[in-house]
């Protein structure tokens, strides 16, 4: 089944907060406890906050089937967020999402692009070439969450591979 990408709509926002947390929520589990998690994805509580940080960025939402599958932000040359619904995952989701952000910052001229990549997500970024660069603590709502700031560099538009 193949994945379909469109830029994000306000009117997107409360289904992404809600495919966000149960994408914390399932696919999280094994790296980051209850409670870790519960303060995560607090992020969504304030709704017109998650959405305003989802438009403030260039945000993709993919679907699979006609269902909203996960989405992807990229702030200046930060992926921000990168969240895939649980019953869509190990499909390819996250892969079409990035792929797509990647040729967008190289359109742009970006020449490297960075991402707090939790510890679920940091085997993906790291096959995908991105390289560790610092080990973080983040503290949220009383609980300490590691991420590790990653790295990969783009290769410019129009260049050859
Ligand atoms: C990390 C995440 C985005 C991956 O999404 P996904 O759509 O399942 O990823 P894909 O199907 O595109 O996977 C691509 C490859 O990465 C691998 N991969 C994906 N998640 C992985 C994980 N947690 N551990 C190891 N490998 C993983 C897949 O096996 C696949 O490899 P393959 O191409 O050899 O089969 C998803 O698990 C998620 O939303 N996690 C919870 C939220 C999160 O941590 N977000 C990141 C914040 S920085």
């Amino acid at each position: 089944m193949s994945v379909s990408l469109r830029p994000f709509l306000p009117a997107d926002g409360p289904p992404l907060a809600r495919l966000f947390r149960e994408s914390v929520e399932i696919l999280a589990e094994d790296d980051y406890s209850e409670a870790q998690r519960v303060a995560w994805s607090s992020a969504a509580d304030d709704l017109p906050r998650f959405i305003e940080r989802l438009a403030q960025s260039l945000t993709l939402v993919a679907a699979r089937d006609g269902a909203m599958a996960g989405f992807a932000s990229l702030a200046g040359d930060r992926i921000d967020m990168l969240y895939v619904h649980p019953e869509h995952a190990g499909q390819g989701v996250a892969t079409a999402l990035v792929d797509a952000l990647e040729r967008l910052a190289s359109a742009r001229n970006l020449p490297a692009l960075t991402t707090d990549a939790s510890d679920t997500a940091r085997d993906f970024f790291a096959a995908r070439g991105y390289v560790a660069m610092q080990r973080n603590s983040v503290s949220l709502h009383g609980e300490w969450l590691a991420n590790t700031t990653m790295k990969k560099q783009l290769t410019p538009a129009g260049a050859t591979r």
